[in-house]
């Protein structure tokens, strides 16, 4: 996928990966447009945007505005690349249902719902030629389990389905999905966790390796982004 000229939506353009996603394809001469999940959190989104819209995923309204807003929006759009998501941690015995539906919410219902809304979109962008892409960053968690954050590897791993059935439901309309299964990455994410307290991780990696990878794989039409290949 040629960058250039491209328009690509971040959803979680203020987060660690996601600015850094944003300034990398910006780098590459894509527009990017970028959303942060309130007016304050706007504040930490890259100077790098073409444009910058709100999107809280735990708020239904907010979902379906910006799905009703990117469907009417006249620009093409050739991507969504989704690095909004929460973490929590703690026994799957001391998880409130409440808590568990928060992470799904966010980590996997809002942003599929989202994706869903404006497919039309990128189905216009393959008819063009414009190559289209849609990005999740679903992490190892996806393809391995870990004690104590049960519902955090629940919400990713119900992600990372949904985009494998999705991708072979849109295969035919040229639209490709590509799911990163990067591991622990140090962002400060655990340290934001919405319910419970992280264990002691190692040290991760950084911020700047795992976006290189996942923009390479962008870039090189790839659908498939093991953990493996980030530690390779
Ligand atoms: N860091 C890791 O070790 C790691 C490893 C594998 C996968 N991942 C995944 O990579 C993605 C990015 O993680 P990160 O490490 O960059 O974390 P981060 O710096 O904490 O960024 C999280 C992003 O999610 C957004 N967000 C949180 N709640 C939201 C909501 N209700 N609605 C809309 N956006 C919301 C935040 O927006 P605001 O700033 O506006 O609140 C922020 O942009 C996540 O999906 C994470 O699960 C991370």
């Amino acid at each position: 996928m040629d960058l250039t000229h491209k328009t690509v939506l971040v959803i979680g353009a203020t987060g660690a990966l996601g600015s850094l996603i944003a300034n990398t394809l910006a780098e590459r001469g894509a527009t990017v447009v970028g959303t942060a999940r309130s007016n304050e959190s706007a504040a930490r989104l890259p100077a790098s945007l073409g444009q910058s819209l709100l999107l809280d995923c735990e708020d239904p309204a907010s979902v379906h505005a910006l799905a009703a807003y990117l469907v009417e929006r006249p620009e093409p759009l050739d991507g969504i690349i989704n690095a909004a998501g929460i973490v929590g941690f703690g026994t799957a015995e001391a998880t409130t249902a409440a808590d568990a539906l928060r992470l799904m919410t966010v980590n996997h219902l809002a942003p599929a719902e989202l994706i869903s809304r404006v497919l039309p979109r990128l189905a216009e962008s393959a008819a063009a030629g414009r190559e289209p892409v849609i990005v999740g960053i679903t992490g190892i968690v996806s393809e391995q389990a870990f004690p104590g954050m049960s519902a955090y590897v629940a919400s990713k791993t119900a992600h990372a389905a949904w985009l494998r059935a999705l991708a072979l439901e849109i295969r035919r309309h040229k639209v490709r999905v590509l799911d990163a299964h990067p591991g622990h990455t140090e962002t400060g994410l655990t340290g934001r966790a919405v319910f419970g307290a992280a264990p002691a991780f190692p040290a991760g990696m950084t911020a700047e390796h795992v976006v290189s990878v996942i923009v390479s794989a962008i870039v090189a039409d790839e659908t498939t982004l093991a953990s493996e290949r980030f530690t390779a």
